[in-house]
């Protein structure tokens, strides 16, 4: 036996981003408007409360984000404009090194209602530009078909993933791209953090919750629609392309006890099961025994269809990608922790022993180790991380430096950690860090919870010059990936 001290010779050392939080060009190209599209920032809306349109919207909000009329800044139709910037940002992924390069196709680019027979060939075009300059730098792209960017019209018309009929209408979005890029694309991911439907399930399922007196239900239903939608797409792109890979993609939080009460470790694994129910399904390939217990508890009763059983079973993905910001504590009796309460966007339990960031974010680089350590016993599949990182304020000073040291010493633990894992045995081929470029957040809206390399000269309401300065972390990330993580 030989403990593995280094990271393999061909690790996927790179970033990541999302077309709906960097692209921009919402209005060109015949894209369709996305469920994304409709979010608004105003700079009067206190901060604490930034994040909660994401979490919940009303159908009021939707049918004003269509009104012409109504004036409204939307980052998400802006992002930071890579859609005429791809070539520039893609040259300063190289210059640092990048093997990988990982972002979602925008779904409403191709089909820009996502109900249409043909599809969008100036959508299609601008990704053929974007593997051709990747490839002309040797970077491999990690490609995402749904990242928080399902047509709002599938929202409007068919009631989101709730309705059956959108398995079909992915289904052929997903064999349009494999069909055009096969060659070009060899890593894709079905669904982003396809457990998240659980917090957020208007951009997640396309959920609008007044719309469903029991959300639960719905929630679990239109889960339920994506999983078999991501095995069919699995199944179409082995016949398509044998050679590509097949991930799926889970928001892992680590949950730890809050105290060593038997209460306390039984909670924490639920809340565990919670997320793992997400990825026992793609990776196994068929529901796990807890299930019947978890729909019970919330009063769920799934609807399948004869043949669902064997298409997920038949269809299991290749290997598991996963997001890791943060662990949370779990406590059986929340009510007693006053003060200790919110931690997540979903109110979880802070743990006294870390450390937070601006946006209230626990820092716990050592539970990265855990999760990954975890996920591979469970399922001995190739794991890639897709998502990890620190959004913070930075500051420009003059003649254009950015001291993030906050941010290289995040990542530097964290890319420890992940050393540690390979020497457990843990398998894991990537780590594309969040955010390589400032870019929208997905839960604020704000471009100032920044997560970059490099920065962009823009504000939290647009202006600014949109000039890409690179920051410190940019040299730090170059000599890590140089060095293949032996020098942090
Ligand atoms: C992940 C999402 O949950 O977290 C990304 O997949 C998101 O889309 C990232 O941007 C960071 O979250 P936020 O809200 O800080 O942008």
């Amino acid at each position: 036996f030989q403990i593995k001290t280094k990271f393999p010779d061909n690790f996927l050392w790179g970033g990541a981003t999302a077309a709906n939080q960097f692209e921009g060009g919402s209005n060109v190209g015949g894209k369709g408007l996305s469920v994304s599209d409709v979010y608004y920032f105003d700079e009067d809306i206190p901060k604490e409360q930034l994040s909660n349109q994401w979490l919940k919207m009303t159908r009021k909000q939707v049918e004003e984000a269509q009104d012409p009329t109504i004036k409204k800044y939307y980052p998400k139709r802006h992002g930071v404009d890579f859609y005429n910037h791809y070539q520039e940002d893609i040259a300063l992924f190289a210059e640092m090194g990048f093997k990988a390069f990982r972002m979602s196709i925008a779904w409403t680019r191709i089909f820009p209602n996502g109900d249409e027979q043909e599809p969008n060939e100036e959508g299609l075009a601008f990704y053929d530009r974007v593997f051709d300059e990747l490839n002309k730098y040797g970077i491999e792209p990690v490609v995402t078909l749904s990242h928080y960017e399902m047509p709002l019209n599938l929202v409007t018309k068919y009631n989101g993933w709730v309705n059956r009929e959108v398995i079909d209408l992915f289904v052929h979005y997903a064999t349009t791209v494999f069909e055009r890029y096969k060659g070009k694309v060899k890593y894709w991911m079905t669904f982003n953090e396809i457990n998240s439907c659980k917090h957020h399930p208007y951009v997640s399922l396309g959920l609008i919750d007044e719309d469903h007196l029991h959300l639960e239900q719905a929630k679990y239903q239109g889960a339920h629609h994506q999983f078999v939608a991501s095995a069919l797409a699995t199944k179409v792109l082995k016949e398509i392309d044998s050679e590509a890979k097949m991930g799926c993609m889970v928001s892992y939080t680590l949950f730890v006890p809050y105290s060593c009460a038997p209460e306390d470790f039984q909670k924490t694994m639920d809340r565990q099961r919670d997320a793992l129910l997400f990825s026992d399904v793609q990776v196994r390939g068929y529901y796990p025994g807890y299930t019947a217990r978890l729909l019970a508890d919330r009063n769920v009763v799934l609807k399948m269809e004869p043949e669902d059983e064997q298409i997920l079973r038949n269809n299991p993905v290749d290997y598991v990608s996963l997001s890791y910001y943060m662990s949370s504590a779990v406590s059986a009796q929340p009510e007693n922790l006053e003060g200790a309460i919110g931690n997540l966007l979903v109110g979880g339990i802070k743990n006294p022993y870390l450390p937070e960031s601006a946006w209230g974010w626990q820092i716990d680089p050592k539970s990265l180790r855990s999760a990954l350590n975890q996920l591979y016993d469970r399922y001995q599949k190739p794991l890639f991380i897709a998502e990890n990182g620190l959004g913070a304020v930075d500051t420009l000073e003059e003649g254009d430096i950015i001291n993030d040291d906050y941010r290289i010493s995040y990542l530097r633990e964290h890319i420890k950690q992940i050393k540690e894992a390979i020497a457990d045995g843990v398998d894991v081929f990537g780590y594309t860090s969040w955010g390589c470029i400032d870019m929208i957040s997905a839960s604020t809206n704000q471009i100032s919870k920044r997560y970059g390399y490099i920065y962009v000269d823009q504000d939290d309401m647009g202006n600014g010059t949109k000039r890409r300065i690179k920051k410190q972390s940019f040299y730090w990330y170059k000599h890590v990936i140089k060095t293949n993580g032996e020098q942090l």
